[in-house]
């Protein structure tokens, strides 16, 4: 397969003309340390309702704004004490703060989706660090997967996804994290993770000294986007297998070899990284399920477990 030459290289050039295609309103594919993104102005409405027609989104759900610094965060969202604390520790960093909107943002409502809350965030990827400097203004971008399919770790992802929704995408290079961002909010009695990622529990209770509320098992869902179906192949996902059963192919951890491994060396932050482009691998290979060796449950293990409890909840398989 030709690898499209809508993909290019971020030299300087690159840069320009990223920052310069989304000035005109178009859809670019923009990598950042957890995942791409499907990047729009995010003060250009037409743009964004772009990414909800290219993602085939059932709903327009809001979406993260990624802004260059604190001083930029602070004219679009009002930011506590608390919130200010955690953003100063953990950005430039995989860490979404949402916060209640500032009336006057320069962001268009359909960002939102009419919330009176907004999600920023401050990516620590120098590419796209390079794009907002250059753009200058508040970049909207949910990860760029049509909706419930694998979030794109390589920018082959969003080629094979939303190649022809783009008008380019950046060559960022595999990205580091590999999950999407950490979501957090703050509330009278601590903070509220409404999605786990490398920014861990732990790491939040450290850094603030604040009970962590975790949102991750309960029926109310805080995050609109975070739907069951979220982060699916095509092939089935069975849980917790040890070993594969014909017509499987198995992604192992540790000590269970596999047909991948996420992390022979049993290392959750590179089978973090792992996780998005080797479930792409498999599904490749159409087997009649994707089985996956367990995965310690602690740590950037949880959010490894949320994203896999989603893929495996979009089909119902019984065993
Ligand atoms: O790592 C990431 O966060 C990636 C990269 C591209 O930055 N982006 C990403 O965006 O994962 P997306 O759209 O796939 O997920 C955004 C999540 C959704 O679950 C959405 O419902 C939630 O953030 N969200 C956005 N605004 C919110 C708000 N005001 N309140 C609660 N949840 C919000
Ligand atoms: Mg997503």
């Amino acid at each position: 397969m030709k690898y499209s030459d809508k993909v290019i290289p971020p030299t300087p050039q690159g840069i320009t003309r990223a920052a310069a295609a989304l000035a005109d309103g178009a859809l670019i594919g923009l990598p950042t340390e957890t995942v791409y993104g499907l990047a729009a102005n995010a003060n250009d409405g037409q743009a964004v309702a772009r990414i909800f027609d290219a993602k085939q989104r059932p709903r327009f759900n809001p979406l993260i704004c990624h802004v260059s610094d604190m001083a930029r965060a602070k004219q679009i969202g009002i930011f506590s004490s608390a919130a200010a604390a955690l953003a100063a520790r953990f950005w430039p960093g995989p860490l979404t703060l949402v916060v209640p909107r500032r009336p006057d943002a320069p962001v268009h409502d359909l960002v939102t989706a009419g919330l009176d809350s907004i999600a920023l965030r401050v990516p620590a990827h120098p590419v796209a660090r390079a794009v907002l400097a250059a753009f200058g203004g508040a970049i909207a971008a949910p990860s760029a997967n049509r909706s419930g399919r694998l979030s794109p770790t390589r920018p082959a992802h969003v080629i094979a996804d939303l190649g022809e929704a783009v008008a380019l995408v950046l060559d960022g290079g595999p990205c580091k994290v590999g999950l999407e961002s950490t979501i957090v909010e703050m509330a009278d009695d601590g903070i509220r993770i409404l999605r786990p990622g490398a920014v861990t529990e732990d790491m939040l209770a450290a850094a603030t000294g604040r009970p962590i509320l975790s949102n991750v098992n309960n029926d109310q869902i805080k995050a609109p986007g975070q739907m069951a179906s979220h982060y699916a192949p095509q092939a089935p996902v069975r849980l917790d297998a040890g070993s594969a059963k014909p017509g499987e192919l198995l992604l192992g951890f540790g000590a269970v070899e596999g047909d991948l491994n996420l992390s022979p060396a049993g290392d959750l932050v590179e089978a973090a990284a792992n996780l998005f482009a080797m479930l792409h691998q498999l599904d490749q290979r159409q087997p009649t399920a994707i089985a996956v060796a367990p995965i310690p449950n602690r740590g950037l293990g949880k959010a490894i477990h949320d994203r896999l409890i989603r893929a495996a909840a979009a089909k119902d398989l019984t065993s």
